[in-house]
């Protein structure tokens, strides 16, 4: 059914119109890419006595959830950050968990996610994740190549100045090759050179949790995106609160350096 519904720029039909959820949506004024910064999976877990991994576990259901709405809403992008390169600096047994709730991930909802037409890739350094998971990503991405669906991007072992420092590099590698000279390198051929090349610009980075700061996530992707930040912990964020996310972005004046834009 997902299939059927999803549809670029398409009118939302009957069926979907009827989802109370949806009653605030401004069809109009939905952003294209929203970034997610799924934070407060630890604070989350604290808060009701149990170990910090019980946060994480809780957080992939609530992602299900979003990348659900995502769909609904047609939305073109959506990136989702999983583990940074900086979260190797958390215990062992907490890393080790993340591992394999990400393969789990990956096997238990891959038929679904590719039935709904999404099309995954992963951003980051894919080479420095165990190499069995390493494996399954790229076994994901190739079975959902082809999918016409929302963009989902998952950032795993993912760092925005590492990122750059990766695209610098290819693209000094191919002047050095003579293939490109420097002065050839404007902001699309940078563009086309990140992990997510092909997306279109973030318009929306939504953090929950209550931090407000970018840990290094989508660092030239966000040059122009809005920012949302919530209390509300990962685990506890709902379709509704999403909506609500969508709500204030709608109501955005984005001027993009010129003047009031209504
Ligand atoms: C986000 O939740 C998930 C990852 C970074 C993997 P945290 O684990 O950062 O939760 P808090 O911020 O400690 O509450
Ligand atoms: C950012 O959250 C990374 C992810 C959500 C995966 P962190 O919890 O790692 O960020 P800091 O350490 O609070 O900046
Ligand atoms: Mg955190």
């Amino acid at each position: 059914m997902w299939k059927k519904i999803f549809g670029g720029k398409a009118q939302p039909n009957e069926e979907e119109l009827a989802n109370p959820l949806f009653d605030r949506i401004n069809w109009e004024r939905l952003p294209r890419h929203v970034a997610i910064i799924m934070d407060g999976n630890g604070r989350w877990a604290q808060g009701r006595g149990l170990v910090r991994t019980a946060g994480h576990k809780a957080g992939v259901k609530t992602l299900k959830n979003v990348l659900k709405t995502a769909i609904d809403l047609r939305l073109e992008a959506l990136t989702v950050y999983a583990f940074s390169t900086e979260n190797w600096k958390r215990p062992r047994p907490e890393v080790d968990f993340l591992m394999k709730l990400f393969s789990d991930y990956l096997i238990k909802e891959l038929e679904e996610m590719n039935d709904y037409n999404v099309r995954i890739r992963f951003i980051g350094r894919k080479d420095g994740m165990p190499e069995s998971l390493q494996r399954q990503m790229t076994a994901a991405e190739e079975l959902m190549k082809d999918n016409t669906g929302i963009r989902f991007n998952v950032a795993a072992n993912y760092g925005g100045q590492d990122e750059l420092l990766r695209a610098a590099r290819s693209l000094a590698q191919r002047v050095a090759a003579g293939e490109l000279s420097a002065a050839d390198i404007d902001e699309k051929l940078m563009e086309a050179s990140l992990d997510t090349a092909g997306d279109p610009p973030v318009d929306l980075v939504i953090r929950t949790s209550g931090d407000q700061r970018l840990s290094n996530f989508l660092l030239w992707q966000s040059a122009y995106a809005e920012f949302y930040f919530t209390d509300t912990n990962w685990p506890d964020f709902t379709p509704a609160c999403f909506v609500d996310a969508m709500v204030e972005f709608a109501g955005r004046d984005r001027r993009f350096g010129g003047l009031k834009n209504t």
